[in-house]
């Protein structure tokens, strides 16, 4: 989604600008653009890459400037509706949708306003341009126009003939950077590293004032506020490439780190605890009757997976919800629910929005699995649970995947724990295996250079079918939405129960049909369904365990994970299946971390 970037500084502003901007290019974007004042509002875009910006911005300098990625929502892409939009001597950029747009568009349009762009965005800059005759102070006028504004956004606003900027932030992301030489601003720490660690993270309703000696906020209301100065523990490394040729190959690869530091805990603890997942979890977890989990995209893959483990293994009901349905449906609230939103982001507007809408029913229990600290859905959850996999910048998500599983894998049976349904030794046996889960991810790793030679494979086909049975079903689908999303090959996910229901009519030689055939209880009904797909001249690709007695024949291709994982398997198989995706879209020559319309943040509904 939109990143912004935004610096008052001592020094030419516009390199750091440009880095930032950078390092937003991961959450996705079409166009891009600044302004900045040297003296006079000077403004470039330009459709396409940031690179591009950069070679139109070489030689331009100022102290003072806003930049912006821009991922189209009202109108196309284009150079007319790329941010920043002007209105005077006024220059706006913003992140997010303003819902009563066309209703202030009319209004501002009546007003003798003359809009040039199709945007939402270009409503705030007349607003504001038009809320200065009545009070010229940029500050208050922005705080003024705020309260005009529905929806969720964050903007960045300079004007001609002033020394500051002024930020706000209403249900999107920003944060302040705060340094010697200057104040900056950005949707995420990435992009203010190269300039300092302190990070000042923005509350809805803030309206901030920045300027080149510091800055202040005050809230929705008028009123000073304090908000903390966190050190980003953001590594500068870890949003650099190194020797991978993408993020997303990096991220599959840093798997076993990631689920090492995500269960970091486990080294040192000879048992299961509630406290892993706060101070405050004992009281929250205790007579939990039944769990509900929101999410969106893979992360509620994730939450699918836990299904099944936290109805068997913990024995509570649970249900998972994609939290675009959920926050609209008129459900029936259960005040002992334990509610877990899981987001990778910690930003998404579905989910955020699912959890507000289940606290204001009275499901005052609330976790939040996520791998953003200080990010809005951390804040929004009674107790938090972070899953350190390190950023992610690759939109296609994976190594935040498995660390959910990982974070999920913890809470199914610290809950079963906590209602007396598991054993002393089953403990132990768990905790190895979580304890193991890196070296096991690692051994599946290797599998890399056979999945390559399928990949090339599967280029030229233009569908294909994801089958798994049980908690490997959700695998399929992860498996699917990883292969449609970067090599934009049409793929859907089955439980392989469901093949004879409908999906077996598409089975034909040119639709391959990919499986994960873990060695446990339902492999020989999964048999059975392949033995379906075959007799019909389908391709297929399986992913057995060492173990799992399938076979490779004429049309029948098998690959063999190291060992079976048991409960903890499903993290296991879904590693080959990114791997499938990251080199099929390689073959196809996509664009592997930045796929067409998608964009990494998901900050608008
Ligand atoms: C995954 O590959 C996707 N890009 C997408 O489905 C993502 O998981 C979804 O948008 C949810 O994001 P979140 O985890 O940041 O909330």
């Amino acid at each position: 989604m939109c990143g912004i970037v935004a610096a008052v500084a001592r020094q030419n502003c516009v390199p750091v600008l440009i880095e930032g901007l950078r390092k937003l290019e991961y959450r996705g974007y079409d166009s891009a653009g600044l302004a900045v004042l040297n003296p006079g509002l000077n403004r470039l875009r330009s459709v396409g890459r940031v690179a591009e910006l950069a070679v139109q911005a070489a030689g331009v300098e100022a102290e003072i400037g806003i930049a912006h990625t821009r991922w189209a929502t009202h109108g196309v892409p284009s150079e007319r509706n790329a941010h920043p939009h002007i209105s005077g001597g006024l220059a706006v950029v913003h992140n997010g949708i303003i819902e009563n747009f066309a209703e202030l568009r009319a209004e501002l349009s009546a007003a003798g306003y003359v809009f040039q762009s199709d945007t939402d965005t270009e409503a705030i800059a007349h607003l504001l341009q038009h809320t200065l005759k009545a009070e010229p102070d940029l500050f208050a006028a922005v705080r003024k126009s705020m309260a005009r504004l529905s929806g969720a956004y964050a903007i960045a606003v300079l004007k001609e003939g002033e020394r500051r900027l002024i930020v706000a932030r209403h249900g999107a992301p920003l944060l302040l950077g705060v340094t010697e030489q200057g104040s900056y601003a950005a949707s995420d720490a990435s992009a203010l590293l190269q300039v300092t660690r302190s990070m000042v993270y923005l509350e809805d309703g803030d309206v901030a004032e920045l300027s080149r000696d510091g800055y202040r906020i005050v809230t929705a209301d008028g009123h000073p506020a304090l908000r903390s100065v966190t050190e980003s523990l953001l590594s500068a490394d870890a949003v650099e490439l190194g020797h991978y040729r993408h993020y997303m190959q990096k991220e599959i690869f840093e798997q076993p780190e990631a689920l090492g530091n995500t269960l970091e805990m486990l080294g040192g603890a000879g048992a299961l605890s509630p406290n892993f997942f706060g101070a405050e979890a004992p009281r929250v977890f205790d007579g939990v009757r039944s769990v509900l989990i929101l999410a969106c995209g893979t992360s509620y893959h994730a939450g699918l997976v836990a299904r099944y483990w936290i109805e068997q293994i913990a024995g509570l009901p649970c249900s998972v919800e994609i939290a675009s349905e959920y926050r609209y449906r008129q459900s029936v609230a259960d005040a002992d629910t334990l509610v877990v939103a899981i987001s990778q982001s910690g930003e998404t507007a579905d989910t955020l929005a699912a959890v507000k809408h289940a606290k204001a029913q009275g499901m005052l229990r609330t976790l939040t699995l996520c791998n953003v600290p200080e990010s809005a859905l951390i804040r929004e959850a009674a107790l938090k649970f972070l899953t350190r996999a390190g950023p992610e910048i690759g939109v296609a998500s994976t190594k935040a995947f498995t660390t959910q599983l990982a974070a999920l894998a913890l809470l199914t049976l610290v809950l079963a724990k906590g209602r007396q349904r598991l054993s002393a030794a089953d403990e132990q046996t768990h905790l190895a295996a979580l304890r193991h889960l890196p070296v096991a991810v690692k051994k599946v790793l290797q599998l890399e250079p056979e999945i390559e030679r399928w990949a090339r494979r599967f280029a030229n086909k233009h569908h294909a079918l994801f089958l798994g049975r049980g908690h490997h079903y959700p695998i399929a689908l992860e498996g699917a939405l990883k292969l449609k999303e970067i090599s934009y090959i049409h793929a859907e996910g089955y439980p392989a129960g469901e093949l004879k229901h409908g999906p077996l009519a598409l089975v034909d030689k040119d639709m391959p049909v990919v499986s994960v055939a873990p060695n446990d209880a339902l492999l020989e009904k999964l048999k059975s369904n392949l033995q379906e797909v075959q007799a019909r001249g389908g391709e297929l690709y399986v992913f057995a365990d060492r173990d799992s007695a399938v076979e490779a024949s004429e049309g029948v291709h098998v690959l063999r994970l190291p060992e079976h994982y048991g409960l903890l398997s499903p993290v296991l198989h879904v590693v080959p299946l990114q791997l499938l995706s990251y080199h099929v879209a390689l073959v196809k020559g996509t664009d592997v971390d930045k796929p067409r319309n998608l964009a990494k943040s998901v900050t608008v509904e």
